[in-house]
């Protein structure tokens, strides 16, 4: 029987109410599969900071170098607590941003996706989301203006000022765009290329690239598109989008971005993918507001293990079950009080139902 070690980060704020949903999932998943999980839980985020004065403390270090693929809540405070840790040790970059460095996870794929039972979550017209929306953003996550050097200080004009450097090297372009290609070539075989090439030099460098890794992938189709314009397409034509590739910074944007199309950025989950490691997560905050009311909807933690199962442990078809088990809660016209509108006329169940209800559809499905 197989066995693999997960490192269970649950996080700040609404973290620890859906890693517990996340974790009924595994659980069913280890029930019903020949395999069994060793979960590994450690602190991670703000918790870690106040509990082991480090954000990314080394017991948590530790246990992810030895875990098999990491499952990670949100993490971070308000902005008034915030101010209670010093800037550098925030968890965002104590945390997080040396996680992505440790484990060289460059790949982020962040899916978009709209099908019919959610469509009501969607802040757009009917004509507009047509079938459905269905695509998936894959961001470069270990580059560009978060990593580059940083510099501040006074300058001979004596004013304050600050330098932020963007910086991209041939090897991490080709890596995240090989990523891409195999992507669209698995799906539609069309990807869109998202860059700023009338104005930034490394998107020049990055579309010099993508013409050579192209010729790799004749059946994949390519089409470029600058950013700004992505942004406008993204809520005028959705479904044109099947695979969009990107750097650092303008992934972080446009995948807020489509959160806002599906209507919540709580239906957001990502993998982070490196070439030894992966870890997994909500493409969204810790929503320190509505943690601890039993309200907040576990999709994206449980839509992170769906991913888990497929990109770190090959359970296709798992993966593909869990997906369909959270849809058909939907579906069935249940939802948590944060996705939904009031008068809506759904069922609000809480967090910990929605995970029971999930786990219940789960089980009525085929394993192979
Ligand atoms: C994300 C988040 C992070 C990012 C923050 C928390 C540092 O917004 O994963 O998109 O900017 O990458
Ligand atoms: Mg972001």
């Amino acid at each position: 029987m197989k066995n693999y070690k997960i490192a269970i980060l649950a996080g700040d704020g609404i973290g620890p109410e859906i890693t517990a949903e996340a974790l009924k999932v595994l659980k069913l998943i280890e029930e019903r599969n020949d395999i069994s999980f060793e979960l590994l839980p450690a602190l991670f985020g703000a918790c870690a900071y106040f509990e082991k004065g480090n954000a990314f403390p080394q017991e948590t270090i530790d246990i992810c170098d030895q875990a098999d693929a990491i499952l990670k809540g949100p993490i971070g405070l308000s902005h008034e607590e915030s101010k209670k840790i010093p800037v550098d040790e925030q968890p965002e970059r104590g945390a997080l941003l040396p996680m992505r460095r440790r484990y060289n996870t460059y790949a982020n794929y962040r899916p978009v996706s709209l099908p019919k039972a959610l469509a009501h979550f969607s802040p757009l017209k009917p004509e507009v989301i047509g079938e459905g929306i269905d695509l998936i953003m894959v961001r470069e996550l270990v580059g560009g203006l978060y990593f580059g050097e940083k510099e501040t200080g006074i300058n001979e004009a004596g004013l304050r000022y600050v330098k932020e450097t963007l910086e991209y090297d041939e090897k991490q372009i080709t890596q995240i765009l090989h990523h891409a290609f195999k992507l669209a070539n698995k799906r539609k075989k069309v990807l869109h290329n998202i860059h700023k090439s009338n104005v930034l030099k490394s998107s020049v460098l990055w579309n010099e690239i993508l013409e050579e890794v192209a010729k790799e992938y004749p059946e994949v189709e390519v089409i470029n598109l600058l950013v700004d314009a992505a942004a406008t397409l993204l809520c005028l034509k959705p479904t044109q989008f099947d695979v969009m590739v990107m750097e650092n910074m303008f992934g972080d944007i446009l995948s807020d971005q489509g959160g806002g199309i599906l209507g919540s950025l709580g239906l957001m989950p990502s993998a982070c993918l490196g070439d030894e490691k992966a870890y997994y997560e909500p493409s969204h905050g810790s929503a320190p507001d509505i943690a601890g009311k039993n309200i907040a909807n576990p999709y994206s933690m449980i839509g992170s293990v769906a991913m888990m199962l497929e990109n770190s442990f090959g359970m296709d078809q798992e993966a593909k079950n869990v997906w369909a088990a959270m849809q058909a809660v939907f579906a069935d016209g249940y939802s948590t009080a944060d996705l939904s509108k009031p008068g809506s006329g759904v069922n609000m169940i809480g967090t910990d139902a929605f995970g029971d209800k999930v786990v219940e559809k789960l089980k009525a499905m085929p394993i192979a």
